[in-house]
Formats: structure tokens, sequence, C-alpha cells
């Protein structure tokens, strides 16, 4: 068995007892899971920048998978500021994030470019280093099971990470078939 094996073995028996990622009671073994599963792939990671970058992220107080998301963050190359803001959903719409494209979290660079809900760090990497034409940032809707932060055991759920677009559309930026591609 490989190590990677084992060690999304040992994930998962520590976050069988969490039923739901998101609930608030199971914010420490998600958050917990979450960092054995990037010390596990850390070896195999994109290149990051090697200065942090910077990053506000707007969610409730009481939101587990977001606080496992920004663990993910954090040991990614991004340094995190957080809010709580009273109404999250007015944040949604001053950054131009629709309905549609709506998670749990949003995340916001000292550019303006955002980055919503359970998005994996290496896509926000590659986007701010490409900068596409015309677009605002990425979102992945939902919060698709076994994304960064939404880990249960090994379940997962493949998803699409979305390019938002300055018109209100949207394009497929990746497809992401497999917890490995996500890191
Ligand atoms: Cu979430
Ligand atoms: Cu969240």
């Amino acid at each position: 068995m490989s190590v990677s094996k084992k060690i999304f073995l040992l994930v998962g028996l520590s976050s069988a007892i969490a039923l739901t990622a998101c609930d608030t009671e199971t914010q420490e073994s998600s958050a917990a899971a979450n960092q054995n599963v990037v010390a596990a792939t850390q070896t195999e990671a994109a290149a990051v920048p090697a200065t942090a970058v910077a990053l506000d992220v707007y969610k409730s107080e009481t939101c587990g998978c977001c606080g496992a998301w920004v663990d993910h963050a954090k040991q990614n190359s991004f340094s995190v500021d957080i809010h709580h803001p009273i109404d999250l959903n007015a944040t949604k719409q001053e950054h131009g994030i629709a309905p549609r494209y709506q998670s749990c979290h949003t995340s916001v660079t000292p550019e303006g470019y955002v980055f919503e809900g359970h998005v994996p760090a290496k896509f926000i990497h590659q986007f701010l280093a490409e900068k596409p034409e015309g677009a605002i940032g990425l979102a992945v809707p939902g919060m698709p099971m076994g994304s960064p932060g939404m880990e249960v055991g090994d379940r997962f759920t493949p998803y699409d990470v979305l390019l938002l677009k300055k018109d209100g559309s949207s394009e497929v930026y990746a497809s992401v078939a497999s917890t490995q591609e996500q890191f």
C-alpha cells in the first residue's frame, strides 16, 4: 500500500466521526483531516509563489468547512485575513458573484479578484499567474464532497472550477475528477 493511500485511510478514520464537514461541531476534526491531506500531498504540489499571497476571506463565524478551507489556503502560500460580515450575501453581491455561482465563503485578493467557495489553492495560484482577460475570478458553486475543506472520509464528488467573467457569464476553468487532481 502506498504512503498516500495509508494516509487517506487515516483521514477516513479521523473524519468518520464527522457526518458532515460543514457542521460547527466537526470543525476541529475536519480541519485536522484537511491538514493530513495537505501533508500527504505537499511533496507533489505545483510550484507556488515564494511570498504568501494575501486573501481576505468572508465567511460565517460558525462555518466549519470554511475554517478547514482557510487551513488549506494557509498551507499553500496564502496569508488569510478572516472577516465575519453581518450580511454575507451582500458581500457576494458586491463582488459580482451571482447566486448560481455561490458557495459558503468568499475570498478576495487586494486587486479585487474573487474566489468563491472551496476552490483548490493551486487553481487560484494558476489564475493569478495568468490573470485571464475579462475574468473576475473563480468559483466552485455549492460545496462538493471531497473538495479542500469538505473532506468526509475518502468520499469525492467530481466538480468543475468555473471561470467567472465580468459580464456575468462563466466557463469551465478546470474539471476535477479525483482527489489527487486538486493538489
Ligand atoms: Cu463550505
Ligand atoms: Cu466555506
